[in-house]
């Protein structure tokens, strides 16, 4: 495993912006820059052993700065959507950014995707990593309490990209962070991700309204319709919302080791990606708006197809301040937050 680092360019405010690659011992690579803590590019091998770029993303990072669907980012200080654009905690009712119809999305208008990450290689237990940090003052976004987050990236030689965060707060305040990366195992570019095998071990989703936003509720998966506990191609299925934007209920709760969350196969490569968190949930989005407003310009000039990509950010239940009954997504002063999630990559 090795880092090397060269810069990514500069920002209007005149910070300097880098790129880290990370390599491990079989030549599979990642790419993170420490502007929002972006997966810029993952390269794995398929069944012939030929490495492709797995991951959407821009080319540089004034294509970054100009705006795009979260590609690859680390995203809080809540990932997911805060129902009406508000919370109310400890008696006090704090609004925030509606910047998602009605609701606040991925923690606002600058939220962690948009930040400059302290960054730093460590050797942790003889592996190289790459951790970024913040410090989210109080009131950021709206949200109460200063928080000081990391992110640790690292490519092992078992061909499993490691993402572990840390974070703790001097207030009690709403906490979900994810990573935003969208998958397309063919590679990505202009193929949508229609022929993936997408398994998800969830029982139940979160129930949603026409918006997407969250009803404290949660429903069993229905057959055919949003059970991925069997292998789904995904061209098999009409996919909206309900099945492919959607928060699954993972079937064990917040656990101190990763667990199976996912499983994801592309026959015609080979590519296959199994995803592990110590997270109570995951966020299946199927890419359905990439490119619906606008044709989304991504690595090399292709236009990304609406579905070019999948993600599975694994996560708690996001509006927990507003529906604790739901899931856990608070961070107080006396916790310390961690979580850790593995994208293991291998072929069949
Ligand atoms: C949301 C989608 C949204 C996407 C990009 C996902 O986490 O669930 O509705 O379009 O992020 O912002």
């Amino acid at each position: 495993m090795s880092i090397a680092t060269k810069p990514f360019g500069t920002l209007p405010t005149g910070e300097a912006v880098s790129l880290f690659t990370l390599t491990n011992k079989n030549g599979l690579s990642a790419k993170v820059t420490n502007y929002g803590g972006i997966l810029v590019a993952l390269h794995v091998p398929d069944r012939a052993g030929k490495l492709a770029d797995v991951v959407l993303g821009k080319d540089t990072l004034k294509d970054y700065v100009a705006g795009h669907p979260y590609f690859g980012a680390t995203t809080g200080r809540v990932a997911g959507r805060i129902s009406g654009a508000t919370f109310t905690l400890e008696g006090k009712t704090y609004p925030l950014a509606a910047n998602n119809g009605p609701n606040c999305l991925h923690g606002g208008l600058q939220g962690y995707d948009k930040l400059v990450w302290a960054a730093e290689t460590i050797n942790d237990h003889g592996v190289d990593k790459l951790r970024l940090s913040i410090t989210d003052p109080d009131g950021s976004n709206g949200f109460p309490g200063t928080v000081e987050c990391t992110v640790t990236y690292a490519l092992l030689d078992d061909n499993t990209l490691e993402i572990a965060y840390t974070a703790s707060t001097d207030k009690t305040t709403p906490f979900n962070l994810t990573n935003h990366s969208y998958f397309n195992l063919k590679g990505a570019g202009k193929h949508d991700v229609l022929g993936h095998e997408v398994q998800i071990f969830a029982d139940s989703v979160a129930t949603i309204d026409a918006d997407a936003t969250l009803q404290g509720r949660r429903d069993p998966v229905i057959a055919g319709f949003n059970d991925y506990r069997e292998p789904v191609l995904l061209s098999s299925r009409e996919l909206n919302i309900n099945n492919a934007d959607i928060h699954f209920f993972l079937d064990n709760d917040r656990t101190k080791l990763p667990k199976s969350a996912a499983v994801v196969h592309e026959p015609k490569s080979g590519r296959l990606m199994e995803v592990f968190t110590t997270e109570p949930g995951v966020q299946f989005y199927a890419g359905l708006f990439l490119s619906v407003d606008a044709p989304e310009v991504g690595k090399g000039g292709v236009v990304y197809p609406r579905m070019g990509g999948f993600c599975l950010e694994t996560q708690d239940y996001a509006d927990s301040v507003t529906f604790p009954d739901m899931g856990g997504a608070i961070l107080k002063p006396e916790e310390t937050f961690t979580s850790t999630t593995l994208y293991r990559f291998s072929t069949k």
